[in-house]
C-alpha cells in the first residue's frame, strides 16, 4: 500500500518505519528541513532501540522516503497518517494547531479519494475538525474520509509495541473505510476493535488516564506504607496477581513523566470540564503525581539533615529508561528543588545527557555512574536504567564521601544493599 506519514516525531517515525518494514511504500513528511536531511543521512533524531537499523534497511530498499514535500507524499498515498505533535496549552487544553496545519496541507494536494488517519493523540471531536478543515480548503472536488487510529506504543519499546500491539483501534465512519485500515494491519494478526471516530479518540485518553491512575494509586499506597512499615513492592505484587487488577503499572516511585501521561491527563480533565463533568478522580491522580518529586526530596533532606552544600550524584535523567527523552522528566523537578537549596549536583545518564544539557546547562555532567558518585554525600537513583542494577557497588562505596543511596525507583534489594554497608532509603518500603 502507498502510505504518507505527516510529522516525523516519535510516533510518525516509528509508525512509518514499521509500515515500510511490513512491505508498504511509505513517504515520511516533516517541515523540519534539518531533521529530514539528517534522516536521509541515516542519523536518527531520537534514541529508540532497534529504530536505526530498521530505518536503514527500509531506506536502502527504497520503501521509506523522507521529504519536506507534503504534496508529493499526499498525492502518492492511499492512506495519509497525521502524526504531528499535540502539545498542551497552559490550561491543559490540547493545542491542535499542527493538526490544522497538516489538514490544510493535505487539502491543497488532495487529487483523488484518500483516507486521512489521525494517529496523533487528539481530543474527542478532532476527527470532525479535520473533516471541516479539509473540506473547506480542498482545491479539487474529491471525496475523502477521516479515521481515528490511536497509537499505544511506549518510548523505549516503540518498535516492539508497534510490531506486536495488544490491540489495534480503528474509529471509522463506515465499515468499508475500516476494512481498508484492517487490510493494512492484517499481517500483524492482532485483535482489532472497529468503532466510531469519537470512541476511538476517547479510548486513547481513557487508556492513558487509567494507567496514570494506577501509578498514582500505588504511589499513594507507598506513602501509607512508609508511615505504617508495610512494603509497597510486596503490596503491588499481592494485588497484581488478581487478574482484575493486573501487575503492570504498579511500580511506585517518582510518578509519571514523559510526553504523554502528564499532557493527556490534563487534556482529558479539560475535556471533562468543558462538557460540565467534575472529574475529581483524575484531578487527584494529577495532584498525587505532582507531589512525587517533593516527597522524594523531602525524604532526602530529612535523612541528610538538609541539602545545603551536599554533593548529590544523580543517576538517570531521562523520564524513563531506554530513551533520551527529557520531556517532563522527574529529574528536572528534583534537580531544580535541590539546586534551590544549594546542593551540588553531579549527574549521569547513559543516553539523555545531551538533551539534558539543553534544559539544565548549569549542572555537572559525568561520564559514568562512578564519576557521579565520586565524593558524593549521597546518590539518588532517578531513572531505573538496567546498568544501574549492575553497578559494582563496592567501587561505588569506595568513591563516595558517605555511602548513602536514595532509590526513587526501588531497583535494589534493601537487605542486600544494606549488608554491603550502604545507608539505603527507597519508596514505600518501611
Ligand atoms: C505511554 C503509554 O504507556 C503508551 O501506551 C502510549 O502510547 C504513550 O504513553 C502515548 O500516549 O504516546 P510512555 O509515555 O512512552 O507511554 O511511557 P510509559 O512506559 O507508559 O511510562 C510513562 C511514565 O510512567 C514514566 O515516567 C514511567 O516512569 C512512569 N511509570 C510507569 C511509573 O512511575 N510506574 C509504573 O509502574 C509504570
Amino acid at each position: 500500500m502507498n502510505i504518507c506519514v505527516i510529522g516525523i516525531g516519535y510516533v510518525g517515525l516509528v509508525t512509518g518505519t514499521v509500515f515500510a518494514d511490513l512491505g508498504n511504500d511509505v513517504i515520511c513528511v516533516d517541515n523540519d528541513k534539518e531533521k529530514i536531511e539528517l534522516l536521509n543521512k541515516g542519523i536518527m533524531p531520537i534514541y529508540e532501540p532497534g529504530l536505526k537499523e530498521m530505518v536503514q534497511s527500509n531506506f536502502e530498499d527504497h520503501r521509506l522516503i523522507f521529504t519536506t514535500d507534503l504534496s508529493e507524499g499526499v498525492r502518492s498515498a492511499e492512506i495519509i497518517f497525521i502524526c504531528v505533535g499535540t502539545p498542551s496549552r497552559d490550561d491543559g487544553e490540547t493545542d491542535i494547531s499542527y493538526i490544522e496545519e497538516a489538514a490544510k496541507g493535505i487539502a491543497k494536494s488532495l487529487n483523488e479519494y484518500k483516507i486521512i488517519v489521525n494517529k496523533s493523540t487528539v481530543p474527542v471531536g478532532t476527527g470532525d475538525f479535520v473533516r471541516e478543515i479539509v473540506d473547506k480548503n480542498k482545491e479539487k472536488d474529491v471525496d475523502f474520509d477521516v479515521v481515528s487510529n490511536p497509537e499505544f506504543l511506549r518510548e523505549g519499546s516503540a518498535i516492539q509495541d508497534t510490531l506486536d500491539p495488544e490491540r489495534i483501534v480503528i474509529g471509522a465512519p463506515t465499515k468499508e473505510v475500516a476494512m481498508k485500515l484492517l487490510e493494512l494491519y492484517a499481517t500483524l494478526e492482532k485483535p482489532m476493535l472497529i468503532t466510531d471516530v469519537y470512541s476511538a479518540e476517547m479510548i486513547k485518553y481513557a487508556s492513558n488516564a487509567f494507567l496514570a491512575m494506577k501509578i498514582s494509586f500505588i504511589n499513594k499506597i507507598a506513602n501509607i506504607c512508609e508511615s505504617t512499615g508495610a512494603n509497597v513492592s510486596d503490596v503491588a505484587k499481592g494485588i497484581g496477581y488478581d487478574s482484575r487488577i493486573g501487575n503492570s503499572f504498579l511500580n511506585a516511585g517518582l510518578g509519571f513523566g514523559g510526553s504523554c501521561f502528564p499532557k493527556d491527563t490534563r487534556s482529558l480533565l479539560h475535556t471533562a470540564e468543558k462538557f460540565g463533568h467534575d472529574f475529581n478522580l483524575l484531578k487527584s491522580v494529577i495532584d498525587i503525581n505532582d507531589s512525587r518529586s517533593s516527597h522524594f526530596v523531602n525524604m532526602m533532606r530529612k535523612k541528610m539533615g538538609g541539602l545545603k552544600g551536599k554533593t548529590i550524584g544523580i543517576l538517570g535523567l531521562s523520564f524513563k529508561p531506554n530513551t533520551d527523552d527529557m520531556r517532563d522528566a522527574k529529574s528536572i523537578e528534583i534537580i531544580n528543588i535541590m539546586l534551590s537549596e544549594d546542593a551540588i549536583i553531579k549527574a549521569y545518564d547513559p543516553v539523555a545527557m545531551e538533551n539534558a544539557k539543553k534544559i539544565m546547562p548549569h549542572i555537572e555532567y559525568c561520564e559514568s555512574s562512578y564519576k557521579a558518585a565520586q565524593k558524593a554525600d549521597a546518590i539518588a537513583i532517578v531513572t531505573e536504567w538496567r546498568e544501574f542494577k549492575l553497578l559494582n557497588m563496592e567501587r561505588i562505596k569506595m568513591v563516595m564521601n558517605r555511602p548513602v543511596i536514595f532509590d526513587a525507583r526501588n531497583i535494589y534489594d534493601p537487605e542486600k544493599i544494606r549488608k554491603m554497608g550502604f545507608e539505603y532509603y527507597s519508596i514505600g518500603r518501611g
